[in-house]
């Protein structure tokens, strides 16, 4: 076999790829994990659960009894859409959230973020238009990137997506004979701007999106995750026709099943199992066995209530330690999930201060991971899920002396200079000025 002599000296098959591989590119969340893996720092980068939190007996205990009871059946292919008993629990689950459905509008997806993939398999073509927050999540706009679309962002604020903002970003895309295919929203302790959507808004935006002829993808990992008090009902308890509806057990019970869930309407949901069945053929039967009998015979809720208490006690701790530490930040006050928006002073650039926070044994995400576009320099996301409450203490004391010491750099060498600042009022995320 010859190797083709294009290309280049690391990748000889460079030249031959598709076009829709230049939208693959490592996240900087991805790059962050390396780094952030390191002992000696304390990462407020990632978003990844505290699992240690778990009943780890009972897990054993249920994937024995799977093995044992049902092992030819765990270890065989299954259904492209899910076994029917996951499926039932996904049901009681979301009621939690206001929505009701039947067994048959459930699709049992590779983790949430392969019904994002799927999705935007059976809607985005090259060119095509999502509308997103601003800032939005990164592993969302890597995917449709990758399929070629282009990610609109709509300014948010502390009540999430601003309906008029909607309104207006529809008309001027339109404007420009571009084809908005759908709009992708997380309005439950948002990642990564840790706000929740209004009640208010969430009907005011379907109401929109309805006149409009708009889909919207409601992407709800977290919802269950809250603190204060329970965040409203999900957009998808009132529309069911203009929802798809993303599920997941990664953050309420643990990322390694891999396991997540769509609620589709009818049409999308025939063309999500097709698109799945050739994407995986079905899902892994075993863990949705394992996830069933979990379900079947513990205490979720209970579980549910412990993870949000740890997550409480957490949050309660990073914003303590940034107001003890950063008083003069802005930050969101997040009532569940697992992220904090942070807006810097004047002049400070997040992607240009990483080095020297890793150099201090911190890790954050820089804001620039949730823009499409790159802008987000003034803004970070602080993640306070897996660090234990001490060391998010000692991180925040670290993130503290980093932004010192830039201030005092920026004031010695370059008073005059500082990077494109988004945002009209330091509670509002605008979206970058030179999109649409
Ligand atoms: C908003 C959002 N959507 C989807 C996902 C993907 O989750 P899953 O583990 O279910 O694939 C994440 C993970 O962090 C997320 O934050």
């Amino acid at each position: 076999m010859t190797i083709p002599r294009e290309g280049t000296n690391l990748d000889p098959w460079y030249e031959l790829y598709a076009d829709r591989t230049a939208g693959l590119s490592a996240s900087e969340v991805r790059a962050l994990f390396a780094v952030a893996s390191r002992p000696e720092v304390v990462s407020l980068a990632g978003g990844m659960p505290f699992v240690s939190a778990l009943p780890l007996e009972r897990v054993t205990t249920s994937m024995e009894r799977v093995m044992r009871e049902q092992g030819s059946r765990a270890l065989q292919y299954g259904s492209g859409q899910g076994t029917p008993e996951l499926r039932e629990h996904i049901l009681e689950i979301m009621a939690l959230e206001g929505v009701r459905a039947g067994v048959d509008d459930v699709v049992v997806t590779t983790g949430s973020q392969q019904a994002l993939d799927l999705i935007a398999k059976l809607f985005l073509d090259s060119g095509d238009v999502v509308l997103a927050e601003s800032p939005s999540y990164v592993g969302a706009m890597g995917i449709f990137r990758s399929y070629q679309a282009e990610v609109s962002h709509v300014a948010m604020d502390d009540d999430g997506i601003i309906p008029q903002a909607l309104v207006e970003r529809i008309a001027s895309m339109r404007a420009q004979g571009r084809a908005i295919k759908f709009l992708y929203l997380i309005p439950n302790f948002h990642n990564p701007a840790g706000v929740t959507l209004s009640w208010e808004r969430r009907l005011e935006i379907i109401e929109i999106a309805r006149r409009e002829g708009i889909l919207i993808v409601e992407d709800n990992p977290y919802g269950l995750l809250w603190f204060d008090r329970p965040a409203p009902h999900a957009m998808r308890s009132v529309e069911t026709e203009g929802i798809v509806y993303l599920g997941s057990f990664s953050k309420t019970l643990a990322p390694g099943f891999r396991i997540g869930w769509a609620l589709a309407p009818h049409g999308i949901r025939e063309k999500l199992v097709l698109a799945a069945e050739s994407a995986i053929l079905s899902p892994s039967v075993a863990n949705e066995l394992i996830v069933s009998d979990y379900l079947a015979s513990t205490d979720w809720k209970g579980q549910i209530d412990t993870y949000r208490g740890l997550y409480r006690d957490r949050r309660d701790a990073m914003i303590d330690a940034l107001e003890h530490y950063l008083p003069d930040l802005h930050w969101t006050m997040p009532n569940g999930g697992f992220y904090i928006w942070v807006t810097l002073p004047d002049g400070l650039d997040s992607k240009g201060m990483l080095p020297r926070a890793v150099k201090e044994l911190v890790a954050y995400t820089p804001g620039t991971a949730f823009f499409a576009d790159g802008s987000g320099r003034a803004n970070l996301r602080l993640s306070y899920c897996y660090p234990s409450p001490a060391e998010i203490r000692e991180g925040i004391r670290r993130l503290a002396g980093v932004v010192r010491g830039e201030q005092e750099l920026l004031s010695t060498f370059s008073p005059s200079t500082s990077p494109e600042r988004v945002g009209t009022a330091p509670h509002v995320i605008s979206p970058p000025p030179n999109i649409g």
